[in-house]
């Protein structure tokens, strides 16, 4: 089985309805002209997921995401969306432990690890973000520093519901920064996250885990990040705040050849 090709766009707080609603509809227009063989997930902010969810439900190969959620199924927690409600509007998946949330939201370690829980309890898709700052990058330390994040977030699943798991390697010194990964550095992560998946659950679980990268990804850089073998997709911020960046993106994974 050849594993899952995806593009995603994780739109962040940006949008208002209908701005997102046009964005939504372009993106949706266009994916009609692609194969389907690229996933596409768009991520907008969550007043918008029912809408836009209930927009591309059509198309198979185009799936709504959640940037976030709690990890209670429900309570007194004011302003907070669980993944049981995410679950009920049939969305796809949820990013889980993206660094703005790290940097900004506290999800350390054990509150991602509850995420995590939550949202593979609730039968949703999980796309997990990891990725170093600059000076672990710069002090080589960034594969302990990858593989930390993993386990002590991620692998408590069940080998079953790592099945359902996207994993996104976001080094944070390119997101929004127009640094990018390069390629040989992409690829470097990407294989040594297949590695330790593999370590931890099987050869065959590593096998079939779709791994995508993020950080100031392009219609410029994608092409050749995707030529990697182990460089599945994009998970894209900026430039997926543009519908024809994002289809060129989409159609870069297109062209290149079904792992
Ligand atoms: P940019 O593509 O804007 O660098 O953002 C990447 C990102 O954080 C996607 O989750």
């Amino acid at each position: 089985m050849s594993r899952k090709l995806m593009v995603a766009g994780n739109w962040k707080m940006n949008k208002n309805l209908m701005e997102a609603l046009t964005l939504a509809s372009q993106v949706i227009t266009r994916a009609k002209k692609t194969s389907g063989k690229v996933e596409i997930v768009l991520a907008p902010p969550s007043p918008f997921l029912h809408t836009i969810n209930s927009m591309s439900k059509d198309l198979g190969f185009v799936k709504v995401a959640a940037q976030n959620c709690h990890y209670e199924q429900n309570g007194a927690f004011t302003g907070e969306i669980s993944a049981e409600m995410l679950k009920s509007m049939n969305l796809a998946y949820v990013i889980v432990g993206h660094s703005e949330r790290r940097k900004y939201f506290n999800d350390d370690h054990s509150v991602l690890s509850k995420k995590v829980t939550a949202v593979a309890g609730a039968g949703l898709g999980i796309i997990f973000c990891c990725g170093e700052p600059l000076d672990v990058r710069e002090n080589n330390n960034h594969q302990s520093f990858v593989q930390t994040q993993l386990s002590d977030s991620l692998f408590n699943l069940s080998a079953e519901e790592m099945k359902n798991v996207v994993v996104a390697y976001e080094p944070v010194w390119a997101i929004g920064t127009g640094k990018t990964a390069t390629p040989e550095q992409a690829q470097e992560m990407h294989a040594f996250i297949r590695k330790i998946i593999s370590e931890q659950y099987s050869s065959e679980i590593a096998n079939n885990c779709t791994i995508l990268y993020g950080g100031s990804c392009n219609p410029a850089n994608a092409a050749a990040l995707f030529a990697n073998h182990d460089v599945d997709g994009a998970l894209v911020g900026g430039a997926s705040l543009h519908s024809d960046q994002f289809l060129q993106i989409i159609n870069a994974r297109e062209f290149l050849p079904v792992r």
